[in-house]
């Protein structure tokens, strides 16, 4: 029955045609049939607009089933809805008094509001549908389209208005902006984002996973809910993570990049928006964080959807590494992670490229993970509680290049047993148990490798304005 109404509902924008010709139409031989040479045109113009109120009524009623699914500017809905009510009863009144009767000054000044109101009521409804200004936007000048492009300074770039709005407007403001406004959502400002849809806020400032509007983006494809919709364009890896970064760091619109905490991966972030790789050309070529020759080239099959939703419904936030890649970059949109998450993580093993468990408090079991993750090629264990007892599983992983361990409690003996790791291009040793003494030798076991004894190697950004912190500093 409710696929019924929402079908009459969506006749509305058809039908009402048929009043505004019809009334109009009536009007007009109304007029006429007052002068004597038309006479004998009265009793088809009575008929005409008995005809058009007819058809009025029968807008009303498609009109207020088409409201009710909650896709439209409220505001405009109501001023749209009480103009054609309002013609409706005066059209309505007008019949009445000309029905086989001559015109009188009330009649005259009736079919003033008549027209008055046919014009008003069409205008809204355009607005409805169109947006508002659908008339006159190429009559006024617009204001610059924020589409995403290169952002030249990208430190001192108000990530607002540079970054997140140009997101925003790509990928969103088909649906969500003035006059589309799906979900009773508009995404095209500060009071409209701040306002939030028909469940209230979308933005919890400092919590991403909170965020109504994070939750949707993570969603599985699959899901209805899921943001923007599966046949639409999709966020890129990088769009998606500057979205977590902006709201963790509390969703400003009026501060600058430098202004906001960094750590290393929203820099290569903001690397990306810096060399305009960071929409959906940009990300099939050069995704945010791994190099073309560092991905594995060997075709894999997609992941198990059920371990994709299961590892969703645990706050991991798990994205393709390109568009239309099956190989996945993992990550935790808080300082937990759940014993599902941990148990679902194998079930992606053969499509794990990138493992993010900074900050995370998981033990040697995640080695365990990892080590059987054939394709993975970075690994972040930094601030986390293992031992390095088990580190050296991880040097039969052909393609392992990065590792980071800082801050763990990993020794000299540990790193060593992952001598055999020959791809591993870098590992970070920051605030480990590896004594100072023991770099020279450490460095001469593993000729190709970089070993990092302290502070960050950061992509290269052509501003000279990077923040560079300790990455004591950079814990949540
Ligand atoms: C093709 C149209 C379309 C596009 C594009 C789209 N959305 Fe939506 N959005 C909808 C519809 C329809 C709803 C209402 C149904 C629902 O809740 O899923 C909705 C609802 C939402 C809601 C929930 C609002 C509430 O209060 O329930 C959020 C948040 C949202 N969208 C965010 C986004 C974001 C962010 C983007 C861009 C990345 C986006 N949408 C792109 C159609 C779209």
């Amino acid at each position: 029955m409710a696929a019924f109404f929402t079908f009459v509902g969506r006749l509305h924008p058809v039908l009402v045609h048929l009043p505004i010709g019809i009334i109009l139409l009536a009007l007009l031989l109304e007029w006429l049939g007052g002068r004597p040479k038309y006479a004998g045109m009265k009793p088809a113009a009575d008929l005409a607009l008995g005809l058009g109120v007819l058809c009025a009524i029968a807008s009303c009623c498609t009109g207020l089933l088409l409201s009710h699914n909650g896709d439209y500017d409220q505001g405009l809905v109501n001023i749209h809805m009480w103009l054609a009510i309002g013609l409706t009863v005066v059209t309505a009144v007008l019949y009445g008094k000309l029905n086989g009767r001559p015109a009188t000054r009330d009649t005259k000044l009736l079919s003033t509001a008549s027209l008055v109101l046919i014009f008003l009521t069409g205008h809204f409804g355009g607005s409805l549908t169109h947006g508002p200004g659908y008339l006159t936007t190429d009559l006024t000048p617009k204001p610059p389209v924020p589409a995403l492009h290169p952002v030249a300074d990208i430190q001192h770039a108000v990530v607002y208005t540079e970054m997140v709005q140009p997101v925003l407007h790509d990928n969103c403001y088909g649906c969500h902006r003035a006059g589309h406004v799906k979900g009773g959502l508009r995404l095209d400002d500060q009071t409209n984002i701040l306002k939030g849809g028909k469940d209230g806020a979308i933005l919890t400032p400092g919590s991403p996973n909170a965020s109504l509007l994070m939750k949707r983006i993570l969603l599985p494809l699959d899901d209805d809910h899921h943001m923007a919709p599966k046949d639409k364009q999709q966020l890129t890896a990088a769009e998606i993570k500057l979205l977590k970064w902006w709201i963790t760091t509390g969703a400003a619109f009026d501060k600058e990049a430098a202004q906001l905490p960094q750590d290393n991966e929203i820099h290569a972030v903001l690397a990306a928006f810096h060399e305009g790789t960071a929409g959906p050309v940009g990300a099939s070529a050069t995704p945010a964080n791994i190099a073309d020759s560092d991905m594995p080239a060997a075709p894999v099959k997609p992941a198990p959807a059920e371990a994709l939703k299961r590892l969703a419904a645990a706050g991991a936030l798990v994205l393709p590494i390109a568009t239309g890649s099956n190989y996945l970059t993992v990550s935790f949109a808080n300082d937990t992670i759940g014993r599902d998450a941990l148990a679902a993580l194998p079930l992606i093993r053969e499509q794990i490229v990138e493992l993010k468990c900074s900050d995370l408090p998981v033990g040697d079991g995640i080695i365990d993970i990892a080590a059987t993750s054939p394709h993975l090629v970075r690994l972040w264990l930094d601030h986390t509680k293992i031992t390095g007892r088990t580190l050296g599983r991880l040097d039969t992983l052909p393609e392992l290049k990065y590792l980071n361990l800082t801050g763990t409690s990993v020794d000299e003996a540990a790193v060593r047993t992952l001598s055999k790791a020959k791809k591993l291009k870098e590992i970070f040793l920051y605030q480990t148990n590896v004594p100072k003494s023991s770099w020279p030798a450490l460095q001469a076991a593993f000729p190709h490798t970089i070993l990092d004894s302290g502070g960050y190697q950061l992509p290269k950004l052509t501003t000279d304005t990077s923040i560079v912190r300790q990455p004591a500093a950079q814990k949540k």
